[in-house]
């Protein structure tokens, strides 16, 4: 069955039939969800989702892009809401260059402090890096190294060399609608020289959405085209990839 790692189902894109599109992905053979928390807010509607639906789970954390909200009781709280039972990751946490603010410094100091309470609570991440890449690596390798459990690179949008290291830490690569871009060489061959067991799928719908869809908004229906895409890469069948795919994930994120 299809796990989608990440996605938003609690983002204002689905207010008006978020009902009906999560009772039609799980008709439709999507087995499992992560939503993935962006900001306090959305964390909380990440947690209630999951509280709501027995296939969907949450992620919790704040996204660099939000990271200026961010207190030091709120790091308690996150430690507090991970002891939830449909809680398995910390995330999406990470660096995001892209724009200028938050300035960088201030994203490291909270990006540090969430990576934090993964280790703490014994959670796996869900990272989102951009333009960011040896920052990124550097924080991740010091926080492996003091025993935080591995976790997602989501989205991932580096070449090969910083794919390896992240492999050699066991981390897994999330991987999504981009790979079915014409435009997407640098994440073919990075699909083709990974272990398909350090591949997990996702949407992070409602964004990015797969050919032949781009540009609309996404739902976790679309991933079969993206695990086409690994398949044709891979040289297997779709089918594989989706189970082990599967299985990557629940060994990651099912710890409790
Ligand atoms: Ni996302």
């Amino acid at each position: 069955m299809i796990f989608d790692t990440h996605a938003h189902y609690d983002d204002e894109a689905y207010e008006e039939d978020r009902e009906d599109i999560l009772k039609l992905i799980r008709q439709d053979g999507v087995g499992l969800v992560t939503d993935v928390g962006a900001t306090i807010a959305s964390t909380k509607k990440a947690v209630a989702l999951s509280e709501q639906y027995d296939f969907i789970y949450a992620a919790i954390g704040v996204h660099p892009e939000g990271v200026e909200e961010l207190t030091a009781q709120d790091m308690d709280w996150l430690c507090e809401l991970a002891k939830r039972e449909k809680v398995v990751a910390i995330g999406e946490i990470g660096l995001d260059y892209y724009y200028e603010d938050p300035k960088r410094d201030i994203q490291k100091i909270w990006f540090r402090k969430q990576l934090e309470v993964a280790r703490k609570t014994g959670l796996p991440v869900v990272i989102h890096s951009r333009d960011a890449a040896r920052d990124t690596l550097e924080l991740v390798k010091e926080c492996m190294k003091e025993g935080m459990h591995g976790g997602i690179i989501h989205c991932f949008s580096y070449g090969k060399e910083i794919a390896r290291e992240y492999l050699n830490m066991g981390l897994y690569l999330g991987i999504g609608g981009v790979v079915t871009f014409k435009s997407a060489k640098k994440l073919k061959e990075v699909v083709e020289y990974a272990p398909l067991e350090q591949l997990v799928l996702e949407t992070d719908s409602p964004y990015l959405s797969p050919e032949p869809n781009r540009g609309k908004r996404n739902s976790s229906l679309n991933l079969p085209y993206v695990a086409a895409m690994i398949a044709e890469l891979k040289g297997i069948s779709g089918e594989e990839v989706i189970a082990v795919a599967e299985e990557n994930a629940k060994r990651l994120l099912f710890r409790k």
